[in-house]
């Protein structure tokens, strides 16, 4: 890749800087971040966004907050800074469980380090920013994984769906499911994504055709509402999304219109495959009927390219997810390897075995 779609400038004192994925694909910029309020904000803004990036920026995040110990003797006060910081980080967006899971990580770190004999401010901000540097770490080697482990699902000359973006701007790594198209890429193949425009903030025109496009692929740009029409004709082979959060039972949440095209592709007898980190599952929820989805703004509608299409005052639904049923699945991806019609039983099986 060659842009980094989130990175820790210097040392303990430092602070994150994002790729503004509001600007792409026509300018290039970047944010830093210094203080915890602006990384909610960039999360919650989607100037940051994808499941796995979200919860790297958040443990980063986190680090910025305890920043504000750096002058204190005995660590007073850390331990409600802790609970805040983690608090008000975990409010940013209610879907994508790898925020929460890299929240809890930090808070745990934090916490285990002022309970610890002698423990000092810069000791907690030296342990803190590691363990976020080893969520970071993590994230890179899982979409690393993932890419192998998919890369053999995408036959030669294959023809691939995929909806909103799930590439390395989603993750600090190469992706969840356009990771296994890049390797596919590197091995020489030869094949054909289609692209979901993915409405309403067009994560798919804007992003996912521009990291394909730049990685050499085969790319073609379609309106949320053709791919039904181009599975009925033949033209896909298969459909690969990520997902932002999978209940224990396989039900999987993820940007809204991946449902539709699940059961499109089943009544059209295609694969569905979601790739995603062993991170993005949430055993504590038993089914996808238990996973909070995101409300966002009526503008997000309304407005294309600040521009007001319907009649001013209209009233607007805006889910931002929907949940996938795990029987419209036909396999996960994870860094693991792979979960074949997912259910209860075979989640808990792949989870508890040691990666590959
Ligand atoms: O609202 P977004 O852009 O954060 O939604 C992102 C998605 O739905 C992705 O498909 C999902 O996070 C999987 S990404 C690796």
């Amino acid at each position: 890749m060659v842009y980094e779609t989130l990175k820790w400038t210097g040392g303990v004192d430092g602070c994150l800087e994002l790729l503004d994925q509001r600007k792409l694909p026509h300018s290039v910029e970047h944010v830093r971040c210094r203080s915890v309020e602006q990384v909610r904000q960039a999360i919650r803004t989607l100037t940051v966004r994808g499941a796995p990036a979200i919860g790297v920026a958040a443990a980063y995040g986190f680090v910025i907050a305890m920043q504000d110990l750096a002058h204190s003797k005995d660590l007073e006060g850390a331990a409600k800074l802790i609970e805040t910081a983690a608090e008000y980080l975990s409010a940013a967006r209610p879907t994508a469980v790898n925020l929460f899971c890299a929240i809890e990580r930090m808070r745990s770190c934090a916490t285990a380090v002022i309970r610890s004999k002698g423990a000092t401010a810069a000791l907690l901000l030296e342990e803190v920013l590691k363990e976020a540097d080893a969520i970071r770490a993590e994230d890179v080697a899982m979409c690393l994984q993932m890419a192998r482990n998919g890369e053999p699902l995408i036959p030669d000359g294959s023809a691939i769906l995929t909806h909103c973006n799930a590439g390395a701007l989603a993750t600090a790594g190469q992706g969840t499911a356009l990771a296994p198209m890049f390797e596919a890429k590197r091995k020489g193949k030869r094949f054909t994504v289609y692209v979901d425009e993915t409405r309403p903030l067009l994560q798919g025109a804007r992003l996912t055709a521009w990291e394909l496009m730049q990685a050499r692929i085969e790319t073609i740009l379609i309106c949320d509402n053709a791919a039904g029409w181009l599975m009925k004709q033949k033209r896909i082979s298969a459909v690969f999304t990520g997902a932002d959060r999978i209940a224990a039972n396989g039900d999987a949440a993820n940007k809204i219109g991946t449902y539709s095209l699940s059961v499109l592709a089943r009544a059209n007898g295609i694969p569905f495959y979601i790739v995603a980190p062993s991170t993005t599952f949430d055993l504590r929820t038993s089914s996808g009927g238990d996973i909070p989805i995101e409300e966002r703004s009526a503008e997000e509608v309304t407005l294309f390219a600040n521009t007001l299409i319907p009649p001013q005052n209209v009233r607007v639904c805006n889910p931002a997810f929907d949940v996938t049923n795990a029987e419209n699945i036909t396999a996960i991806i994870t860094e693991k390897g792979i979960i074949d019609h997912p259910d209860r039983t075979r989640i808990a099986a792949h989870l508890q075995a040691p990666g590959e």
